[in-house]
């Protein structure tokens, strides 16, 4: 386990669309963002991820990128960048941009020129293929935003793959003249200081040989290729060589957006020797409410497999590559609404959450609202919706006879628009993010939920936000301490210990072993008795908790709670969304 910037901060995931709007044009804006730097700087996130400013057509809110070197319009100049940049480096904070190199718009040059000829020069910075002599698609692979996968050119009459819409053209990543396009781009970034990269989707940049058809039992012509996409056989050769071309040149972080990942998975992408990435997101806790991986079929989810996906990756990758930890982000429904009560419980739970994303072992992302405990939307019907995914499911469960008040409702729990209503400043008309109108409808709880109110209020979830975010600065425990689940079987009531240790690896020989008893001192220095225990209830109800005796302690401190004190004990009544933090010696 080595020490690293990126294991002890907080990261802040910003959308620029839709989080503040300097020139009264409806959108987010750059500018916009400079504005808000103290407001973060006084949170204490130390980490900005900004999602796409690139050029795009916009057709996917700019994850359909056509120059990786330009700023598009509406977010400002390259010169409003360098000053972002300049001023978060100011605050002793870092900028980590996202990186989109699965696909790019059809309207990159690259994908121009690739598709005005079979013998252009790009021709295979795609992938192309003719269709089949039956008429039908090259193969039955399902597009992630519905549909067939596969789009008809009659330009030179092939079809090219778009994992995503058909604006959106998959990348030929078994070109190597396109792998060195993508390491000058990157590098070019690099150079103007960035700190690091969130990849999106990167475990699909390498297709099975042969695009083999996809089996399954999707209704509909089309079945899931995922098999053949996610984590394909040369993905792990293309992030090694991106690490030794590019990556391991720099001081940064970076992160994987990596769906379909398990915890052995991940150690191959984030495994501290495998030179690869330095974390990837945990998807998977956010797919255990998908039916057959469909996020548009809603499954109960319990805690108990909450838990346990949790802590097969604490106790997985422990000593071996790290963890981050995030509840949502600019394609999820809001935490609180997901996995909390947005309604009589709301500040309660958006706190317990929060405790959670602060204590386990990682680094946590916080998306831009969660703060604040931003809830999901229920707009109306359909035509306030704006996203591609909600727009394209809408038309396809209408079209398959699902009654409309059932579409909506899924629409309402799953909707990626529940994330993008934009940014809740204050209660003035349009939540002070826009003078203009704004590209997307607000949240109508805004007049309660807002930035303003929270700052006045020292009981809000920002305030408690911040506490913790400080609480994890300053206990080292708290980000590189061991993690220890305790009952495990409990469905209500998630309870760990995090302690002053490094595992050992089993078998570990002697010299191993002084190494390890060596980080152990650097990191924890004298404070190496000191534990940390969480108690987390994600009920509405009054839970019993009965810990065993082997929790010695003889001192306890409480460190933080969402509720007015509480004194530590082995019996203890846990209230609503009740969320403590001990400290045991
Ligand atoms: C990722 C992005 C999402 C985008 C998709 C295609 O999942 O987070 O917003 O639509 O990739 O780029």
């Amino acid at each position: 386990m080595q020490k690293a910037w990126w294991k002890e901060g907080t990261v802040y995931q910003i959308y620029p669309r839709s989080f503040l709007d300097s020139n009264a044009d409806g959108n987010g804006d750059l500018k916009g963002i400079i504005q808000k730097l103290d407001y973060l700087q006084f949170l204490g996130v130390n980490i900005i991820w900004l999602c796409p400013v690139y050029k795009s057509p916009y057709y996917d809110n700019g994850y359909d990128i056509s120059d990786y070197y330009k700023i598009m319009d509406g977010f400002g100049t390259m010169d409003d960048w360098e000053e972002l940049l300049n001023e978060v480096h100011q605050r002793g904070m870092k900028l980590i941009m996202d990186l989109v190199v699965n696909h790019t718009s059809d309207e990159h040059p690259w994908f121009v020129a690739s598709r005005s000829s079979l013998d252009n020069p790009y021709r295979n910075y795609y992938i192309w293929r003719k269709g089949q002599d039956n008429g039908r698609e090259p193969n039955n692979w399902a597009s992630e935003f519905g549909g067939s996968a596969w789009e008809y050119d009659p330009i030179t009459g092939e079809y090219y793959l778009h994992l995503f819409s058909d604006r959106q053209p998959d990348l030929n990543w078994e070109n190597k003249a396109l792998r060195h396009d993508v390491y000058d781009m990157m590098t070019w970034w690099l150079k103007k200081g960035i700190d690091g990269f969130r990849m999106d989707v990167i475990n699909l940049i390498s297709k099975a040989e042969g695009l083999p058809d996809a089996s399954g039992a999707k209704e509909g012509p089309y079945q899931w290729g995922r098999d053949y996409y996610r984590n394909g056989p040369r993905l792990h050769y293309f992030l090694r060589e991106m690490h030794a071309k590019v990556l391991s040149k720099f001081d940064i972080m970076t992160v994987g957006e990596t769906p379909g990942v398990n915890c052995e998975k991940a150690e191959l992408l984030v495994g501290e020797d495998r030179h690869e990435l330095s974390m990837v997101f945990l998807f998977e806790l956010l797919e255990l409410d998908y039916g057959d991986g469909d996020k548009w079929k809603i499954v109960p989810w319990k805690l108990i497999d909450f838990k346990r996906i949790i802590s097969d990756w604490q106790d997985f990758l422990e000593g071996i590559g790290w963890n981050s930890l995030f509840l949502n982000n600019h394609d999820q429904p809001r935490a609180v609404s997901r996995f909390g009560d947005d309604h009589k419980f709301r500040v309660q739970s958006a706190k317990m959450l929060a405790t959670m994303l602060h204590t386990l072992q990682g680094t946590p992302y916080i998306y831009q609202g969660e703060e604040i405990g931003m809830t999901n939307v229920k707009f109306p019907d359909i035509s306030y919706y704006r996203d591609i995914d909600t727009l394209n499911f809408y038309k396809e469960a209408i079209a398959a006879g699902i009654k409309m008040e059932q579409v909506m409702d899924i629409i309402h729990a799953r909707s990626r628009d529940n994330a993008r209503t934009p940014m809740q400043w204050n209660n003035s008309e349009h939540a002070g993010f826009t003078a203009g109108k704004p590209w997307i409808n607000l949240n109508p709880n805004y007049p309660e939920v807002n930035v303003e109110e929270n700052l006045a209020n020292p009981d809000s979830v920002f305030h408690y936000y911040r506490q913790l975010i400080k609480l994890r600065k300053e206990k080292a425990v708290l980000i590189y301490g061991d993690y220890r689940l305790l009952c495990p079987n409990d469905e209500h009531l998630y309870v760990y210990l995090r302690v002053p240790k490094l595992r050992r690896v089993p078998g570990c020989g002697k010299k191993k072993l002084a190494e390890i008893q060596k980080a152990e001192k650097d990191i924890f220095g004298n404070n190496s008795e000191e534990k940390i225990l969480v108690i987390l209830n994600f009920s509405a109800e009054v839970k019993c908790l009965n810990l065993s005796e082997d929790i010695r302690y003889q001192e306890s401190q409480l460190l933080i709670s969402n509720y007015s004190s509480t004194n530590f004990a082995l019996e203890i009544e846990v209230r609503p969304f009740e969320a403590s933090v001990y400290s045991l010696s």
